[in-house]
């Protein structure tokens, strides 16, 4: 498929990353399917990306004129039989094998032999995942960070089978919707999170051996390596669950202890302190300012 014959794209999971990702689809003018198994999920997820709309517009970088034509531009879909005329399709259902397979599966069926297929999978190997589908040469990883229309970052991931017209049209494709994508090999974690995680990993282990509070670990990086926001602070967001999830499949992945997740960061989940999401983790988000 070249990259001027992709008109409708189908993103497929109308979550946190799914809307965002339709978000910047539609943007640029395209047609975009969105696909989620229920109703209730698509009417919050158009809810989200009419008050983005809103906060474009109030920040300049949407005239206001242009948000009906964008929203204009969405089907929001429970049928998956609806994705069929889609010329590129991004996944972003839940990080779960089985739930990854059964839809990549049933999309595989659905989408014309042509049609890429790229995943927002996070941590699942991108080989594994291509192999699922019957076309695994035009299978992609499309990893969008969050949120999708503020980060400017893609990664885009090449499974061990995925050709090269693919991977050039996916690259292409990222930079029409303003985004700059990076070439990365498929590896457990990519570069993203390879490099992210042993660095909250290793701000974890400073907390729980005394050597600084959290707030005091966040400042040092804040302030003395220019980080918009220290890494407990950014673990908080991410989902401490998530950290830990992520951290497993490096550890697991690559064989090498260093991965190992920090007791605290485990104790963490276990307590239920998740993060922002929990209104606890490193910090205390239900404390009075
Ligand atoms: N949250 C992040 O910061 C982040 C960042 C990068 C990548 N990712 C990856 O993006 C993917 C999605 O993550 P998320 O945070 O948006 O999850 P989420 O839980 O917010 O959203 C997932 C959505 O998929 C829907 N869903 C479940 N089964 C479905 C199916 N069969 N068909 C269509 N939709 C289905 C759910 O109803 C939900 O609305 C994961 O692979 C994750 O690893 C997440």
């Amino acid at each position: 498929m070249s990259i001027d014959a992709i008109k409708t794209v189908a993103v497929l999971g109308a979550g946190t990353m799914g809307n965002g990702i339709a978000h910047v689809f539609a943007r640029s003018g395209y047609n975009v399917i969105l696909r989620d198994v229920e109703e209730r999920c698509l009417d919050r997820a158009m809810e989200t990306i009419g008050k983005n709309l809103d906060r474009e517009v109030k920040k300049g970088k949407l005239p206001e004129a242009e948000k009906p034509a964008v929203l204009a531009r969405f089907k929001p879909v429970t049928n998956l039989a609806a994705i069929a005329e889609a010329d590129f399709v991004v996944e972003a259902v839940p990080e779960k094998l089985d739930i990854k397979r059964a839809v990549l599966g049933e999309a595989d069926k659905l989408l014309r032999p042509e049609v890429i297929l790229a995943s927002n999978t996070s941590s699942i190997s991108m080989t594994a995942l291509a192999a699922l589908t019957q076309r695994p040469d035009r299978f992609v990883g499309m990893h969008f960070m969050n949120p999708v229309p503020v980060m400017v970052l893609v990664e885009v991931i090449r499974a061990l089978q995925t050709s090269n017209a693919t991977f050039d049209v996916t690259m292409e494709l990222a930079k029409k919707l303003g985004k700059t994508p990076v070439a990365v090999n498929d590896s457990p974690g990519f570069v993203s999170n390879r490099v992210l995680m042993p660095l909250i990993n290793e701000a974890a282990y400073c907390v729980m051996e005394g050597v600084a509070t959290a707030e005091a670990v966040d400042a040092v990086m804040k302030l003395g390596m220019n980080h918009p926001m220290g890494p407990l602070q950014l673990a908080d967001f991410i989902g401490l669950d998530v950290c830990v999830d992520i951290l497993h499949v490096l550890h697991e992945g690559l064989g090498d202890p260093k991965y190992r997740a920090c007791p605290l960061l485990r104790n963490y989940v276990a307590a239920g302190w998740l993060g922002r999401k929990t209104n606890r983790g490193f910090y205390d988000y239900a404390k009075p300012a």
